[in-house]
Formats: structure tokens, C-alpha cells, sequence
């Protein structure tokens, strides 16, 4: 019935006007049967009914970091966030030396006031908020991190107030500007109404470390949990929550892996970017000949359930060196030469159908649902979208503690621009996808999960876990 919807325009338009953003989904996800996986991932992300959000948030409790967290820089850390009855904060931040969060290098404690403002009317579905700093103390691990801050003849170990002057700590642009914007989430896990996971969203960091000091945020971090109602399988939650700032946190080395682009990959969540946009997206990875495939759906409201317009982009990429900048992290490069757009809403639709002159598919031809191939006006310049175009990218790949397999792109700079120069390669990541199916496209082939595990995964076990992958949601 969906299909049908897509064949013909009268049925189809009346189709749209029927439909609950939910069909108007499917219909946009019309893929072979055997991506039916990545399919269902996404489509579940609009049944998110057991995820609601609190507004406005209340915030009081003990929040920390779920994995060891990379800032653009890069900055690698761990949080541990108190936020007490009376409106005041205890945010201790804890640095490290390398991208496992294993070699403390210095830790910040930062006390202060918040004061939550109005829902966000910059990001739906946050909360505005302000915040006063009350006193900050630095410690540091090591007489190396000190000299790296600038402040050799600090002691190792002994907790510092820097409060009036600033002298090596200005290096350091602390701020709390995260506090500016905040999303509390909260879910009952595995189908029991005796697990509840509370998640808190805070504002995004500036790509450029210029900006960070005058950004208000406009997307998140990763969330942090709640420990008083933890996900028992969040070891890395246990270890951070019993630090302080004399005893960093530190966490396991974990097995570096090597970055193998193949199969499919889809969103696990209704993803922010600065700019206000919501999407998820889905790739596919011919490692054979290095062609990509990438599906982006982008959303008017903060759970994805109302869509504005689908992209579809195809190209080639390339392999480059473990990144020398990035500890963790591997350089590709990826080239577009082909896009397809879909308006899927009548704001959009008129938004290109009004767009002058030639660069956006056939101009005042736009309808809602109907796809265009945009690659013979070199791209869509009502989307800000250019053909021929080279993204300069930083990947890493990670295993979560159920086992599934994340990858990690490069964060987009928070200025709206394009990675489309080496020296704007992402030093940060995005939101991971999740693997969703190991074979791409039309070949079946050896598992990705079997060659990307070190731990030497069977092809079998690697079916069932994809199985679990698809059930989970
Ligand atoms: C607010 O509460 C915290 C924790 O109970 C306490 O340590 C702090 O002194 C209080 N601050 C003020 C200004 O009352
Ligand atoms: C700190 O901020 C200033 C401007 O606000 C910037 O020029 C400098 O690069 C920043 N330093 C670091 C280490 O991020
Ligand atoms: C400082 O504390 C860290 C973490 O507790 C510890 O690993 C390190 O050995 C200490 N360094 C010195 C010089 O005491
Ligand atoms: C690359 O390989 C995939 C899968 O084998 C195939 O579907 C696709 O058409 C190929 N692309 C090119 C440009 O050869």
C-alpha cells in the first residue's frame, strides 16, 4: 500500500494528507527486504513511546559520563555532575592523556548556581537556562600535565582554587556554557516498568576553540546518567561515580579497532545538529569498489517524527592513516557525486519551489514525496548542498556493552561550514550509528562483525547478534 502511494500522484497526494507522520516514514523507507533490519531500526525510533521528556527538567541528583567522552581539540574527559535541592552544581570534569580515559591528567571542580529559564525556542524540545560560577578549583595528575597547563611549579595532586586572576588557567577556557541548554530524558528499559534510565543532555562544545568561550550551545553532548538508577551493564557509569577530584576516574584500556567501513549503519536515536536540524541517517559501505551510499532524514521536531526532507547522496571514499592529531580516531576521505532530494512537507516543498534561478533540481517542479535527482544542477543551493564535494573525515569504531558495533564520524562544525578542507577535519565525533546489517548492498558476504573482531566472533554468532540488534529496539 505504501508503494502504491508512491506510484501514482493522486492516490499518493491524498496518501499524504491521510497518513500519520509514521506512514509518511515508511513511505520514505523503501529499501530492498534485506536491509529490513536498518529499516526497522529506524522506524523505531518514532515508536520511542516509552522515551518522554521532562519539562522543565528536574535536574536534582548525580549524573555522570557513560564512556570517556572526545572534545573537539581534541579533549578527551569523563563528568561527574551533582545538581542540589537549593539550585547550586558540583560539575567536576576529569581530563586525560589518552582517548581510553585511562591516563588522568588533570581534573577541574567547578561549584556554581543554575537557574532554568524557558523551553528552548532555538532548539525544541531543551531547556534555556543560566548559570553563575561560584569558585573552580584545578588538580593535576601529574608534574607533566602541569607543565602542559602552563602551571609548572603547581604540585601534583594538591587542589588549586583559581579564582581571582587567572594566570595559566586562562589557557585552559574553562566554562560551563553546557549549562546553557539541557534535555532530561527518561525510559523505561527492557519492556519492565522496573528499570528506569534517566538521561541529561547538555549543550554542545564549539568546534572552534576561538568560539567555545562566546557559543551558546545549539545541539548536546552525550548524555550522562543518572546514578541513582543506573544501567547495571554501565561499568564505566560505577567507576565515575565513586571519583572525586583527588581520584580521577580511571577507566579499562579497551581493544583499539581498526576502522573497516562495510555493511550498514543506521542512527540509534533522533540525532541534534547545530542549526537546529533533527535527522537519522543510514549508510551503506561497499568496501569492494569504495562507493557509499547515504540516506539523511531530517525532521521538523525533536523525536523524529515529523519529516521535512530526505536526501539520498552516493560516492566514493578513501582510506587514510590512523590519525595523528585524533589519538583513537582514522582519517578517510569521502567524495560526493551524486544526490537525490525529497521534500516531504509543504514548508519544504515551496521553500524550493520559490528558490530562483537554477540550482536545485527543475525549478517550480517540486511536490511533496516526489523525489529529484539534483546532480545535474550540481547539488540543491536552497539546502546548501554542493556538487562535486570532498568531506575530510575522522572515524572510529567501538563495541558498546551489549557488543554491537558503533561507529563514529567526525562532528560537523558547530558554524554550519563543511569539513571540505584537511584543515577542517573533525577533531570530535558525531552521535554513533549503530551496525545494522554486515553485508552491503547486493553481495553477501563474510560478516563485518566477523573480521572486525578481534575477539574472533563466529559468522553464526554474528547472525544472532544482528538478530538481538533488531529485537532490541
Ligand atoms: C546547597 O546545598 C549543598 C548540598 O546540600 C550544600 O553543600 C551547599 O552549601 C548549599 N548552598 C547554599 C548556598 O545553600
Ligand atoms: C581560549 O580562548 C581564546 C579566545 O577566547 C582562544 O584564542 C584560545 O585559542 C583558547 N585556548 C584554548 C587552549 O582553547
Ligand atoms: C596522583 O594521583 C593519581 C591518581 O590518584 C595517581 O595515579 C598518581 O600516582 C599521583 N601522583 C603523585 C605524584 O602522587
Ligand atoms: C559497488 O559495489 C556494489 C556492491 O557490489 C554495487 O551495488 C555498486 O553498484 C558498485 N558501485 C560502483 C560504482 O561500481
Amino acid at each position: 500500500m505504501l508503494t502504491l502511494c508512491l506510484l501514482s500522484d493522486l492516490i499518493w497526494s491524498g496518501c499524504v494528507r491521510a497518513s500519520s507522520p509514521r506512514l509518511a516514514l515508511e513511505k520514505s523507507l523503501v529499501w530492498p527486504s534485506k536491509d529490513i533490519q536498518c529499516v526497522h531500526l529506524l522506524k523505531h525510533l518514532q515508536n520511542r513511546a516509552r522515551v518522554t521528556v521532562q519539562m522543565p527538567p528536574n535536574i536534582q541528583g548525580h549524573w555522570v559520563s557513560t564512556s570517556c567522552e572526545v572534545r573537539p581539540g581534541p579533549e578527551f574527559l569523563t563528568r561527574s555532575y551533582r545538581f542540589f535541592h537549593n539550585n547550586t552544581f558540583k560539575a567536576l570534569q576529569f581530563y586525560y592523556a589518552d582517548n581510553h580515559c585511562s591516563t588522568p591528567s588533570y581534573s577541574v571542580q567547578v561549584r556554581g548556581r543554575l537557574r532554568l529559564r524557558q523551553p528552548s525556542w532555538i532548539v525544541r524540545g531543551g531547556t534555556e537556562a543560566d548559570y553563575q560560577i561560584h569558585s573552580m578549583r584545578l588538580v593535576c595528575h601529574s608534574a607533566s600535565a602541569a607543565r602542559e597547563l602552563g602551571c609548572a611549579s603547581w604540585q601534583p595532586n594538591i587542589s588549586y582554587e583559581l579564582w581571582s586572576g587567572c594566570g595559566c588557567v586562562c589557557a585552559l577556557n574553562v566554562s560551563m556554557h553546557e549549562l546553557q541548554l539541557l534535555r532530561l530524558e527518561k525510559q523505561y528499559l527492557h519492556h519492565s516498568l522496573d528499570q528506569l534510565l534517566e538521561e541529561l543532555y547538555l549543550g554542545d562544545i564549539h568546534t572552534e576553540a576561538a568560539q567555545r568561550m562566546l557559543y551558546r550551545p545549539s545541539s548536546y553532548q552525550p548524555a550522562l546518567q543518572n546514578t541513582q538508577n543506573q544501567d547495571l551493564s554501565c561499568v564505566v557509569c560505577r567507576i565515575i561515580s565513586r571519583s572525586d577530584e583527588l581520584h580521577p576516574p580511571v577507566l579499562p584500556p579497551r581493544p583499539e579497532l581498526t576502522v573497516t567501513l562495510r555493511g550498514q549503519w543506521a542512527s540509534r536515536r533522533c540525532e541534534v545538529r547545530p542549526e537546529v536540524l533533527f535527522l537519522t541517517r543510514h549508510f551503506i559501505f561497499h568496501d569492494s569498489n569504495h562507493t557509499w551510499e547515504g540516506h539523511y532524514y531530517h525532521y521538523s521536531d525533536p523525536a523524529c517524527r515529523h519529516p521535512t526532507f530526505s536526501l539520498f547522496a552516493r560516492g566514493r571514499y578513501s582510506r587514510g592513516l590512523r590519525s595523528t592529531r585524533v589519538m583513537g580516531g582514522t582519517e578517510f576521505e569521502f567524495r560526493v557525486n551524486h544526490m537525490r532530494v525529497t521534500a516531504m512537507d509543504l514548508a519544504t516543498t515551496s521553500l524550493l519551489n520559490v528558490f530562483k534561478g537554477s540550482g536545485c533540481g527543475v525549478q517550480g517542479s517540486w511536490q511533496v514525496g516526489v523525489e529529484q535527482d539534483v546532480t545535474p544542477t550540481n547539488g540543491c543551493a536552497a539546502l546548501g548542498l554542493r556538487l562535486p564535494h570532498t568531506e575530510y573525515e575522522l572515524f572510529r569504531l567501538e563495541r558498546d556493552a551489549g557488543g554491537q558495533f558503533l561507529l563514529f564520524n567526525g562532528q560537523r562544525p558547530s558554524d554550519g561550514s563543511s569539513p571540505d578542507r584537511p584543515d577542517r577535519r573533525p577533531t570530535s565525533y558525531q552521535t554513533p550509528l549503530v551496525q545494522c546489517s554486515a553485508a552491503g548492498g547486493q553481495r553477501s558476504e563474510v560478516s563485518a562483525a566477523q573480521s572486525l573482531d578481534n575477539l574472533a566472533t563466529t559468522a553464526a554468532a554474528a547472525a544472532v547478534w544482528s538478530l538481538w540488534v533488531s529485537e532490541r529496539r
